[in-house]
């Protein structure tokens, strides 16, 4: 256990952000900020492509979206998964090249399966017999052949929140492995003349540190795309194994390992291939969200009020909140945070950072670490939270949404605006 009152470690932060003016920023972009350091966000990336190969990583862009980052991620080599029609639309509106997306949702509506197919989206992944209905309907009156994941669900635990665990029998996503279900989806689109076959997709869950959930699932993927080939004669070229590698957001969580982790996943897949007596080996693809983006940010606000209880919590409250990163409500996810100002000192103060909404559960962090003497006025920072921050951000208590800002060789510049007043009312019909 390290010690929770010594300084922040320095590893949580962007290096970029280390550097920076932050106080100049904060004046002149307003609070709560996003801050990203593009050149970590781009090393990610790259740790990525060079551990997977340079064509097989897509990023999962519901992690963190817009258009910046959509270029950012093309420039980078890397495909791109989208799960809605919206996801889309700013991954086409970025230029990304269409038949590098994969398209992903338990429940995509007709509307969003005609733009991957009119869009030429590279790969849809068929999460339901009703869609698979739709989608050949819809192919067949376009005259095209989309390419299709089948979605299965290994039935793997994934030791992670039950919130984000998404590969068990239970889920709402995808063909369950057991009683055949995944093999008469795959021989449904495999035998489809409107259908071609590219592959299976597996995503079992999200931040997760036991690799060994990995090695099952690709256990019974492979041992699925043997039953498939048997069945069809058709080989399954291609196994996405999704996302989800954790990340490290608490001093005694542990580091993400990219090595590690294309190692369990590589190693497993070579040897269930080997026990299946399978020569030309799937090509193996992973869709990281969270640990492509997550370090690559942090979160300043303003300190507002402080509130010392006699005898019970402080709490120092800023003005962002649940609007601006929902984690701590909906997962009790937990963050540390810093006083960039005074970022190398002890911080012997345990207080709950609390938010500005109307609610008593509106905590940033519940247990934070902070300096001694934490005052309003003081600029606060909260590292790692570039993923699932922004994406997932509301309006709440009409509460405009922060500004984003990209930093490269000391320079930032504006991803996205801060929300105004007025763009409050852009939807709100007099
Ligand atoms: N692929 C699929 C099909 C997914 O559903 C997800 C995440 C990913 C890839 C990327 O997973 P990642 O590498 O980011 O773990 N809002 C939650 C996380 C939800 C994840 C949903 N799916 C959070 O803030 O923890």
């Amino acid at each position: 256990m390290s010690d929770p009152a010594a300084p922040i470690d320095r590893a949580l932060i962007a290096p970029a952000l280390l550097d920076l003016d932050l106080e100049a920023l904060a004046a002149e972009y307003g609070t709560p900020l996003f801050v990203y350091d593009e050149d970590e966000l781009r090393s990610r990336c790259r740790e990525y492509t060079a551990h997977f190969g340079d064509d097989n990583v897509a990023y999962a862009s519901k992690a963190f979206l817009c258009r910046a980052m959509t270029r950012l991620v093309h420039e980078e080599g890397l495909h791109l998964d989208v799960a809605t029609g919206g996801e889309l639309h700013v991954g086409l509106q970025a230029a990304f090249p269409a038949d590098r997306m994969i398209l992903h949702g338990n429940n995509k509506s007709e509307d969003e399966l005609v733009a991957a197919l009119d869009a030429g989206v590279g790969r849809i992944v068929a999460d339901s017999f009703d869609e698979l209905d739709r989608l050949e309907r819809l192919a067949a009156e376009r005259g095209v052949v989309p390419r299709v994941l089948v979605r299965v669900t290994p039935g793997v635990e994934a030791h992670t929140h039950v919130f984000i665990e998404t590969g068990t029998e239970e889920s709402k996503f995808g063909f369950t492995v057991t009683e055949g279900v995944a093999l008469a989806a795959a021989a449904r689109v495999a035998e489809s003349p409107v259908l071609s076959l590219a592959g299976l997709h597996s995503h079992i869950g999200s931040q997760i540190y036991v690799l060994e959930s990995y090695r099952r699932a690709v256990e019974i993927v492979v041992g699925l795309a043997v039953e498939i080939t048997a069945a069809t004669g058709q080989a399954v070229e291609e196994l996405n194994l999704g996302g989800g590698l954790g990340v490290r957001y608490l001093l005694d969580d542990p580091e993400r390992d990219v090595a590690e982790y294309a190692k369990v996943l590589r190693g497993a897949l070579d040897d269930a291939c080997a026990a299946a007596r399978i020569t030309t080996k799937p090509r193996l693809m992973v869709e990281p969200g969270r640990s492509i983006v997550a370090q690559g940010a942090i979160t300043l606000y303003r300190v507002g009020t402080v509130k010392e209880i006699p005898g019970g919590p402080t709490y120092v409250a800023v003005d962002g909140g649940m609007s601006d990163n929902p984690r701590p409500v909906l997962y009790g996810a937990g963050y540390e945070a810093y006083l960039p100002a005074r970022i190398d000192e002890p911080r012997p103060l345990v207080a709950s950072i609390a938010g500005k909404h109307c609610e008593q559960g509106d905590l940033v962090v519940a247990d934070a670490h902070l300096p001694a003497g934490v005052a309003v006025g003081d600029l606060l920072a909260v590292p790692v939270t570039g993923a699932y921050g922004y994406s997932m951000a509301s309006n709440y208590n009409q509460v405009p949404r922060p500004a984003v800002l990209f930093v490269r060789e000391g320079r930032e510049r504006v991803v996205i605006r801060r929300e105004t007043l007025d763009d409050l009312l852009r939807l709100d019909e007099p």
